[in-house]
């Protein structure tokens, strides 16, 4: 993945599994909110990401005001569109766990399953290891194989299963914990 001097990469994935295509990324803004509360809204209404209902953008702003350089929120774009974005999110208030932070990342629907994840995934670790931070843990549904594909395949492993975890639309649901602890390259 190439960077230019402003910390813009620019990805081209030929072969994949569709057209060849070039992603844009890019550090978010907060115009970028808009956007971001749209993507993440699509990944609760098909009830595979999260245990939250659909999040206002004033909740969105309020989220993104609590990221910086040791909490990136980073977008991805295809020809000007935002098509995905990921962020590292403070894990604990409790000192000890200042280095360790919780992934979050959603593709726009149309986008999902063309390798967007796994460029916002990379450029999100590298971001990870220049901050110097030690570990990213994430919670997924264990039905979502689709993310649990794309985070085994960026060295995630599986810590546990919660059982009967979070409520949410009149059933318990489990959750599935993951961690990985990244190096002084991102990987
Ligand atoms: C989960 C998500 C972030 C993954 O991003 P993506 O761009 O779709 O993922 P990628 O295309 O980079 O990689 C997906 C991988 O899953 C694999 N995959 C797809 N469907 C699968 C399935 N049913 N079972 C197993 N693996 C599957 C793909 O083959 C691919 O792996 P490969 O590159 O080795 O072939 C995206 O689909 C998304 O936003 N989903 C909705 C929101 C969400 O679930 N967010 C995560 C919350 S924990």
């Amino acid at each position: 993945m190439a960077k230019n001097a402003s910390g813009t990469a620019t990805v081209s994935r030929p072969g994949g599994r569709d057209a060849a295509y070039a992603l844009t990324i890019r550090s978010a803004t907060v115009t970028d909110v808009p956007v971001i509360t749209e993507i993440f809204n699509q990944g609760v209404e098909d009830k595979i990401a999260t245990f939250d209902a659909a999040h206002t953008v004033t909740q969105r702003q309020a989220w993104f005001a609590t990221h910086g350089t040791t909490e990136p929120v980073i977008v991805t774009e295809s020809s000007g569109q935002v098509v995905g974005w990921a962020s590292l999110s403070q894990f604990s208030q409790r000192s000890c766990f200042d280095l360790v932070k919780e992934l979050s990342i959603y593709v726009r629907r149309e986008w999902r399953n063309k390798g967007v994840g796994d460029v916002l995934m990379a450029d999100l670790l590298q971001r990870g290891a220049e901050a110097r931070l030690h570990k990213v843990i994430l919670f997924v549904f264990p039905s979502n194989l689709r993310g649990i594909a794309l985070y085994k395949k960026n060295g995630f492993t599986k810590v546990g299963i919660f059982r009967n975890h979070g409520f949410r639309d009149g059933e318990w649901l489990d959750s599935m914990a993951m961690e990985r602890i990244i190096d002084s390259n991102g990987r």
